[in-house]
């Protein structure tokens, strides 16, 4: 059997971690293994490649150099973790893929559809079963953060290019609703378990799980 993809996406104070270990409750008690990944990040020469991006310190880093290595970041990702895992059958849960890049690097930093053709090389084609966007509004979304990490290189960007970034969200959300569903993330942690649940429970039943 082959397994299942799900990724997630959302800013920070999403509750995404939070959502995360729900989500991986759910198929545990279902009797499926879970394998959990990040982007970017996820294998040792991934997380090698996180650093760079989020180092508050490369304020040279150019745009098309960023989005080359969130991609190989990815392509590393895909072939070390999550296609292994997913031919053994598991759920691979990605906190984060393909969709931050069209997202940030197509919409925020507008370098539009070569980003798409990009990640097409970096994924092999992959594309997840579902994936949960927990859309939040940047300001208000700032001020429920944990502020366990400080800001990333990504953070510290204009409120235009976050703007930008959630109209990129909203714009996949139009164009592939079956794969992609956006969940309101203002409400409690338990209303959103509870809508994320029911996504859950329809991905299942059209995979006859
Ligand atoms: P992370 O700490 O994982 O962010 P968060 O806690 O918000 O999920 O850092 C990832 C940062 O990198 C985040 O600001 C979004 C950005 N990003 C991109 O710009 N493009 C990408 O393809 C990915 C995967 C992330």
């Amino acid at each position: 059997m082959r397994g299942l993809f799900i990724t997630l996406e959302g800013g920070d104070g999403a509750g995404k971690s939070t959502q995360i270990r729900n989500i991986e409750k759910y198929f545990a008690a279902k009797g499926i293994k879970v394998t959990h990944t990040r982007e970017p990040g996820g294998p040792p020469i991934s997380e090698k490649l996180r650093e760079i991006l989020l180092d508050t310190g490369n304020t040279e880093m150019d745009a098309v150099t960023e989005m080359l290595i969130y991609a190989a970041a990815r392509a590393q990702n895909v072939r070390e973790i999550v296609l292994p895992a997913m031919e053994r059958g598991e759920v691979v849960i990605c906190d984060r893929f393909v969709d931050s890049s069209i997202a940030y690097q197509a919409f925020g930093r507008e370098l539009g559809s070569m980003v798409a053709e990009v990640n097409r090389h970096a994924t092999g084609g992959l594309s997840p079963d579902l994936t949960i966007w927990l859309d939040i509004d940047p300001e208000k979304g700032k001020a429920r953060a944990s502020g366990d990490k400080g800001p990333d290189r990504l953070d510290l960007e204009s409120t235009a290019f976050h703007s930008r970034v959630r109209r990129g969200y909203a714009s996949i959300a139009e164009s592939e609703p079956e794969r992609f569903k956006r969940i309101d993330a203002s409400g409690t942690i338990e209303e959103i378990q509870g809508l994320i649940t029911d996504c859950l429970d329809e991905l299942c039943r059209s995979k006859g799980i």
